[in-house]
C-alpha cells in the first residue's frame, strides 16, 4: 500500500502539511482509500456505535441571486420553475418530519432576499416555540453579521455554509466576481464566533480542481475545525456553463470523506445526497468511509424536482416517510440504525465541547 504511512500520521497527529495532502491525492490508490475507510469508519464506531444521525431537509425556495457556475437553481438559469414555500407551507413540512421522529430540521435555500431578516426570524421563532426538543439548521447562504445574529437569537442552532474550495483562484473559477472566497470565510467566522455549530465542506471534482486544491480544503478544515463537514462529488447540471465537465470520482470522494473523519474524529459528516447520486449504494459507502449523518428530503414532493441543484438527483419522486424507510434499510443492511434525536456536536476527544451545547 502506496500511502499507508501518510494515512496513519494523519490519524494519529489529526494533521499533515499541504504537501502530504497533495501526495495523498495524487498518488492514492484502492487499497489507500479502502484502508482510509476502514481506520475512519472505526473512529465513527467508537464514538457513535452503529448510530447513523438523521436531519430532515426543507427546500423551501429555489429563487436565487448568485450565479455559481455549477449550480442548478443558479439565477442565470431562465429555464426552471421558480417556487418558495408559504410561511404555513415550511412549518407543515417540520411537522411532517416531527411526525416521522425527525429532531433536526434543516431549512435550506437559494440567496432568496423576499425571506428578509423580519420574515425569516418569524418562520425560525415560529418553529423554534412549536418543536423545543429540535434542532434547526439554516443553510440559506451568506449574510451579514447582523442577519446571522438575528437568526440565532430567533433559535437556529446550526449553520451550513460550505466553502466550496479553500483556494481563491479556483474559488474564483467557479463563482462569479461577485463572490469571494474571503466573504466566504468570514461568514464561517462570524457564525462560529456567534455560537452556532458551524458546518463547511466542499465538492470533489469540480472544473479545474487539482489535488493541491483539495490538499487546500484539508488544511482549512483542520485549522477551523468545523463541528459538520459536508462533502460530495460535483455533478453536472445541464442548465449550466459545467454543463459538459465530468462528474467528481465517487472514491476520490469517499477517500476526502475518510480522512476527515481521521483529523476531526467527533465531527458530525453526512453520507450526502450527492454521493448517493453518483452511486448506488453511495450513501450506505458514505457510513462505510466513516459518515455518521443522513438528510432525507421533508420537501413538498410537487416542488422536489425544482430543486435540483445538479443532474439525476437522488429522492426527487419519493415521499419523505418512504425515502426514510429506504434510507433505513440500507443502513440495516451495512449493520447500521438511523437514529432520531438533535444529534448535537459533542466533542468526545478533548473531554469539553468548548462551550458548544451549553
Ligand atoms: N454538484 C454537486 N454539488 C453541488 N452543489 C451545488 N451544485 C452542485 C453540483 N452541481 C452543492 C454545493 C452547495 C450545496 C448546497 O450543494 O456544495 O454548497
Amino acid at each position: 500500500m502506496k500511502n499507508k504511512a501518510l494515512i496513519e500520521r494523519a490519524a494519529a497527529e489529526r494533521r499533515l502539511s499541504a504537501a502530504e495532502w497533495t501526495e495523498l491525492f495524487a498518488t492514492y490508490t484502492e487499497a489507500d482509500r479502502a484502508y482510509a475507510a476502514a481506520l475512519a469508519q472505526a473512529t465513527a464506531r467508537a464514538r457513535f456505535g452503529n448510530r447513523v444521525y438523521t436531519r430532515g431537509i426543507v427546500e423551501f425556495s429555489n429563487y436565487c441571486k448568485n450565479n455559481c457556475y455549477y449550480c442548478g437553481i443558479r439565477a442565470g438559469n431562465r429555464e426552471i420553475v421558480r417556487y418558495r414555500l408559504s410561511e404555513d407551507e415550511i412549518f407543515s413540512c417540520c411537522e411532517n418530519g416531527y411526525r416521522l421522529g425527525f429532531r433536526t430540521f434543516v431549512l435550506q435555500s437559494g440567496e432568496d432576499s423576499y425571506f428578509d431578516d423580519e420574515r425569516f426570524c418569524r418562520i425560525i421563532r415560529r418553529i423554534r416555540a412549536a418543536f423545543p426538543d429540535c434542532a434547526i439548521t439554516l443553510s440559506v447562504g451568506e449574510k451579514s453579521r447582523a442577519a446571522y445574529q438575528a437568526y440565532f437569537d430567533a433559535g437556529a442552532d446550526r449553520y451550513l455554509l460550505r466553502h466550496e474550495t479553500a483556494d481563491p483562484e479556483h474559488y474564483g473559477m467557479l463563482h462569479p466576481a461577485a463572490l469571494s472566497l474571503a466573504n466566504r470565510l468570514q461568514c464561517l467566522r462570524d457564525l462560529r464566533e456567534i455560537g452556532y455549530q458551524t458546518g463547511a465542506g466542499m465538492m470533489v471534482g469540480t472544473p479545474w480542481q487539482e489535488p493541491r486544491h483539495l490538499a487546500a480544503d484539508m488544511v482549512f478544515l483542520g485549522e477551523f475545525r468545523p463541528e459538520m463537514v459536508g462533502i460530495g462529488p460535483f455533478i453536472p447540471h445541464h442548465q449550466t456553463p459545467f454543463r459538459d465537465h465530468p462528474a467528481g470520482s465517487v472514491p476520490l470522494t469517499l477517500l476526502l470523506m475518510s480522512m476527515t473523519r481521521l483529523i476531526l474524529p467527533s465531527c458530525l459528516l453526512p453520507a450526502t445526497t450527492a454521493l448517493g447520486t453518483a452511486a448506488a449504494d453511495g450513501r450506505a459507502l458514505g457510513v462505510q468511509a466513516g459518515c455518521n449523518v443522513v438528510m432525507p428530503n421533508l420537501s413538498p414532493l410537487n416542488q422536489r424536482r425544482n430543486y435540483l441543484l445538479y443532474d439525476n438527483k437522488l429522492g426527487v419522486d419519493d415521499e419523505a416517510a418512504e425515502s426514510m424507510r429506504g434510507l433505513q434499510e440500507q443502513m440495516r443492511k451495512i449493520g447500521y440504525e438511523c437514529v432520531v434525536g438533535r444529534g448535537d456536536y459533542i466533542d468526545l476527544d478533548n473531554g469539553d465541547n468548548g462551550g458548544q451545547n451549553e
